[in-house]
């Protein structure tokens, strides 16, 4: 099949989050199982200072309302798949590619890069059976698709697929600054003059696969669905949830060039290296007698800090280290910055993110906590099964599909449900006394943790049956 992706993060391109993961993986697996797939993103700075590109076509003319938008396509050969870069600096110049103060609306760019796509891909004559597009960015293109009267003739036979990676952020914007939306607007979401570019692409979408089962369900309750639950439920027939895989090729602790020793399964006892070798890195004392507990993530709200934060201070009187590794918001970086400072000994907060910190704290901590308020998929908990180190999970979205709590008799992970730091310091407090009273426990549900595997090659078999039906 023809497969045109559209999305606006790939790893080793430009990358902000677990969607640039996606972004790359996805596409290498579906191309593995012989699918022609074509990733469309747009050409940021950040990628313009790294690729010199070439043109892939001449410069492609749009026209919306009044606009008349003139902009080029960039090619890109990575890991042997297409990659066509949208080149309109008038959007994308900024160094952020979600720009809080640039004047056009990040919602108005997004719908433009979905019909640049569109059209620049009838232009390279290159026709998909499936368009397959990626959260509130590129959601609007499954209208355009088919309503567009610029190019939908040459998407008449093509079906098209909505991954919802993060259905927080829906690209809710006033109509007036949506230049690029054409009259045809009986078709869009719209609510109280606002477009919302998620649930206009949720009414559109031939298929909509949520990044995990539970997240799936959840999307469709009014608790779990940032709002979109009704429109949601309108769909339930066409809703599937596809869980990520993980990268093994990057996150496997036996080929791991990043981390301080390699281990296995069947000897894990370069583990203790890696530990001590995290702890010398961020200037904690080294022993291997106290419990380490690991975090990686962007410090926002949704990983779960408003659970951490009231019982930080408590849950250091035990006799465990921390680290938190991770970047974002103010409000949780400044609080965490100063406890830090007051229990040097016990708790690094490092703000800041570089790769190497996250395979550092998968090696070498013993627990990864990711309490997170919601999580789709998460990739974090995959890595930390990976490396033997026991994920500390609420029991939801893609958490609750890849860790098992250590009272299963599979179990290789802590599992709590009641979204308060209240359940969540009793977890972690069932993680130390694992730790300090049944070591060899807890030696075998790494191992059962390392065994567990999430690869990519099923998600693109599920990818690939589901286009199939279409
Ligand atoms: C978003 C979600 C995360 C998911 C990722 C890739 O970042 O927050 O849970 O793993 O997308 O789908």
């Amino acid at each position: 099949m023809n497969i045109l992706f559209l999305i606006s993060e790939v790893e080793d391109i430009v990358k902000t989050g677990g969607l640039a993961d996606v972004g790359k993986a996805l596409p290498i697996a579906l191309k593995e199982l012989g699918h022609d797939v074509r990733i469309f993103m747009p050409y940021y700075a950040q990628a313009k200072r790294t690729f010199k590109l070439p043109d892939a076509c001449v410069k492609q003319v749009l026209h919306a309302n009044e606009q008349r938008y003139e902009f080029g396509v960039k090619e890109l050969n990575f890991e042997n798949i297409k990659v066509y870069l949208i080149d309109y600096p008038e959007y994308f110049a900024d160094e952020d590619l979600y720009s809080k103060t640039s004047q056009v609306s990040n919602s108005e760019k997004f719908a433009f890069f979905s019909l640049a796509a569109l059209k620049a891909s009838e232009s390279l004559a290159f026709k998909p059976q499936i368009l397959h597009c990626n959260d509130w960015h590129t959601s609007i293109a499954c209208y355009m698709a088919k309503h567009d009267p610029q190019i939908k003739d040459f998407y008449r036979d093509t079906k098209s697929v909505l991954s919802i990676h993060n259905a927080a952020f829906q690209g809710v914007e006033d109509l007036k600054n949506m230049k690029c939306v054409s009259a045809h607007q009986s078709h869009l979401y719209v609510d109280n003059g606002h477009i919302n570019l998620l649930k206009t692409g949720l009414i559109h979408a031939d298929k909509i696969c949520p990044v995990s089962p539970s997240y799936a369900q959840e999307i469709s309750t009014p608790l779990g669905s940032h709002g979109i639950d009704d429109v949601v439920r309108h769909r339930q027939n066409d809703v599937i949830g596809v869980l990520n895989g993980c990268d093994y090729e990057q996150w496997n602790p036996e080929t791991d060039p990043i981390i301080a020793a390699r281990y296995s399964v069947d000897d894990i006892s370069g583990k203790a290296k890696c530990k001590a070798a995290l702890q010398k890195e961020f200037n904690l004392p080294v022993t291997k007698n106290t419990p380490l507990l690991g975090m990686v993530c962007r410090t926002t709200i949704q990983k779960g800090f408003g659970f951490i934060l009231p019982m930080l201070e408590q849950l250091l009187h035990h006799k465990v280290q921390i680290v938190i590794v991770g970047t974002g918001e103010e409000d949780i970086t400044k609080p965490l910055a100063e406890i830090a400072a007051k229990h040097p000994k016990q708790f690094a907060f490092i703000n800041d993110f570089q790769s190497e910190y996250a395979h550092y704290v998968e090696a070498g901590a013993d627990f990864f906590l990711m309490p997170s308020q919601f999580e789709p998929c998460g990739l974090n908990q995959m890595y930390s099964l990976a490396y033997g180190t026991l994920p500390i999970v609420r029991a939801v979205g893609g958490l609750k599909d890849t860790v098992k709590d250590i009272d299963l008799s599979d179990g290789n992970g802590f599992v709590f449900e009641n979204p308060s730091p209240d359940a969540l310091l009793n977890v972690i407090r069932k993680a130390l006394l694992l730790f300090h009273e049944y070591p060899a426990q807890l030696t075998k549900a790494r191992k059962r943790a390392m065994q567990v595997k999430f690869t990519w090659d099923v998600a693109a078999a599920k990818f690939q049956s589901i286009y199939k039906q279409m």
